[in-house]
């Protein structure tokens, strides 16, 4: 390990590669902020990194849940991940709890991350608010668990949404309160981030979730993404008057940053919305067509693994195999200095 440009404590592979790992937690359907702000910024990690990718069965049940879907968000969230680029030749895709030592990392962690710190997290406070009935320990020690995850593998450079950078810093806190006390094992791992890095849901007020009822999935039907656009908010003053509108207050305008790459469609809208031309119905059928765009080849492909599950069952496994050779070399290194297995 040396020190990156920015004084980081980075780990390259053997092949002289940054190792890259993001994890997604296979809770329902995958929505549009999980495509913009986390999974299409992965997929540009692909050729120039060392890349692994996880879903985080784990995490996802650290709130209440039925059992028996739970295969089946599993293998959705797989399809959903390669189906939105993620080559299965090129990374690693795999299942967390294939890899035991995820959770040996972790207790290992447990006893080097000052509860203080946990204490702190904003999605803590946020979850435990949110399931007050069940404010499990697992939901409290879940940042603990993440800094697993990442230095599991030495990951260095971690793709995620602006809700997860706290949990990214504390990783890296984590790495050097481990390194101080026992010996230079894990990197200091940094997050990177998108333009999209907060989507936010239809209800205009906060980020996209599953948990909100604010979410747009990557494989719903047209029909239904309609049926959830249509009475979405929009900016106050456009909705109650013939009034022109201010597209920088609205939700909807604000989103279309994320669909539309020529400047002069944005330009179509923003002169639509402040000379009262456009309707905001009509501002979201615009809207719609480009949402279809993004998401119709990612629905045909999602459609071809899900008629072959034998082939993303493959993946996972072999995805697995390769995660749990790292996971076992860098487990015995790190009990290795903490005196839990005699050097020989
Ligand atoms: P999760 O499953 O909630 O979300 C997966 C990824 O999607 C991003 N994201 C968003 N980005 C922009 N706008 C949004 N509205 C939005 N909603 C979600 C998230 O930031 C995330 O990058 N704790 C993590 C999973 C995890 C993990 C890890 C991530 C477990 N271990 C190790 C990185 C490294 C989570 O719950 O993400």
């Amino acid at each position: 390990m040396k020190r990156d440009d920015k004084g980081y404590l980075t780990y390259w592979n053997d092949e002289g590669k940054i190792r890259v790992f993001s994890g997604i937690q296979p809770s329902g359907e995958l929505h549009i902020g999980n495509l913009l702000g986390a999974i299409s910024n992965w997929v540009t990690f692909l050729d120039d990194y060392e890349c692994i990718f996880c879903i985080v069965d784990h995490h996802a049940t650290t709130i209440e849940y039925d059992p028996q879907k739970m295969p089946q968000w599993i293998f959705n969230a797989a399809v959903a991940n390669m189906a939105a680029g993620l080559d299965p030749d090129r990374c690693t895709l795999f299942v967390q709890s294939e890899v035991p030592e995820h959770t040996e990392l972790a207790w290992i962690f447990n006893t080097v991350t000052p509860y203080g710190d946990l204490s702190r997290m904003t999605q803590f406070k946020q979850k435990s608010e949110q399931y007050r009935h069940n404010v499990n320990v697992g939901l409290f020690t879940y940042p603990v668990l993440q800094a697993a995850d990442i230095l599991l593998y030495k990951a260095s450079a971690v793709p995620v949404g602006e809700d997860q950078v706290q949990h990214i810093e504390l990783a890296r806190e984590i790495a050097r309160g481990f390194n101080n006390r026992f010996g230079e094992v894990f990197p200091e791992c940094q997050a990177h981030l998108t333009q999209a890095k907060r989507i936010m849901g239809l209800d205009g007020k906060n980020k996209m979730s599953k948990s909100l009822g604010n979410a747009i999935g990557i494989l719903e039907p047209l029909e239904s993404i309609w049926n959830k656009l249509r009475p979405a908010k929009t900016d106050e003053r456009r909705q109650r008057k013939k009034d022109p509108g201010n597209p920088e207050e609205c939700n909807i305008y604000t989103s279309y940053h994320c669909y539309f790459s020529p400047e002069k469609d944005l330009e179509w809208v923003r002169k639509g919305c402040t000379q009262a031309a456009m309707g905001c119905l009509e501002c979201k059928k615009k809207l719609l067509d480009n949402m279809d765009k993004l998401l119709s080849p990612i629905r045909k492909k999602a459609q071809k693994y899900k008629d072959d599950p034998e082939f993303v069952y493959d993946v996972l496994s072999t995805g697995a195999e390769k995660a749990r050779g790292i996971a076992e070399q860098v487990t015995e290194e790190a009990k290795k200095v903490m005196g839990l297995i005699r050097s020989s």
